[in-house]
């Protein structure tokens, strides 16, 4: 098995190339049939999304679609409490609108069910969540997730687009942390 070291930390691979761009396929398929002739924004969540979403976007070949990136930032000062999150960076007028979040994982929840709180909140008439990767043991909050590329287990992983302390995200292949 291929192993990388990033800063002080082991991985192993876990997830192939090949068998991304095959859950990405599939996720196009399932989301190609029933957005196809809406006119949908979807919402890539930086960092950690950018490759996944650049791949989706390439396989779904939508006509009417919209792309737009948002990241977001623990609120500053007073208004600082538990993982509440702002947006940043998202211009567009998002009222009355199909959205599709793209999110890279799904871990305890919190973070997709934040943003998709706050998309709601800005007027969105429909909002749909893709998230490339899910880890179902994980979850701490209700979520609702319109599309899943694969389910994995709950361990920390790293690559296509995943970092460990701001490295690893350029990797091809997605890499399981091995234990000290
Ligand atoms: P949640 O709010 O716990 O669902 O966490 C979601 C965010 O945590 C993701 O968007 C990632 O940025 C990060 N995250 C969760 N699990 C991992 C992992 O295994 N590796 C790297 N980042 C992760
Ligand atoms: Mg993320």
């Amino acid at each position: 098995m291929k192993r990388i070291k990033l800063w002080d930390k082991e991985f192993e691979i876990s997830i192939s190339e090949g068998k991304i761009q095959q859950a990405i396929k599939k996720m196009a398929d399932q989301m190609r049939s029933e957005l196809e002739g809406k006119e949908v924004i979807f919402l890539c969540i930086l960092n950690g999304s950018f490759i996944f979403s650049a791949d989706l976007m390439k396989e779904l070949e939508l006509a009417d679609a919209e792309i737009t990136f948002l990241k977001l930032a623990s609120y500053s000062g007073t208004q600082s409490s538990g993982n509440l999150k702002e947006l940043i960076g998202l211009n567009e007028n998002l009222q009355g609108r199909n959205i599709v979040i793209l999110e890279d994982i799904v871990d305890s929840g919190f973070t997709i069910a934040d943003v998709v709180r706050q998309v709601k909140g800005k007027g969105a008439a429909d909002v749909k969540v893709a998230t490339l990767l899910f880890k179902p043991d994980s979850l701490k909050t209700e979520v609702s997730l319109n599309y899943i590329g694969l389910e994995i287990p709950n361990d920390f992983i790293v690559g296509y687009g995943l970092d460990y302390n701001g490295r690893g995200r350029n990797l091809k292949d997605i890499y399981t942390l091995v234990p000290d």
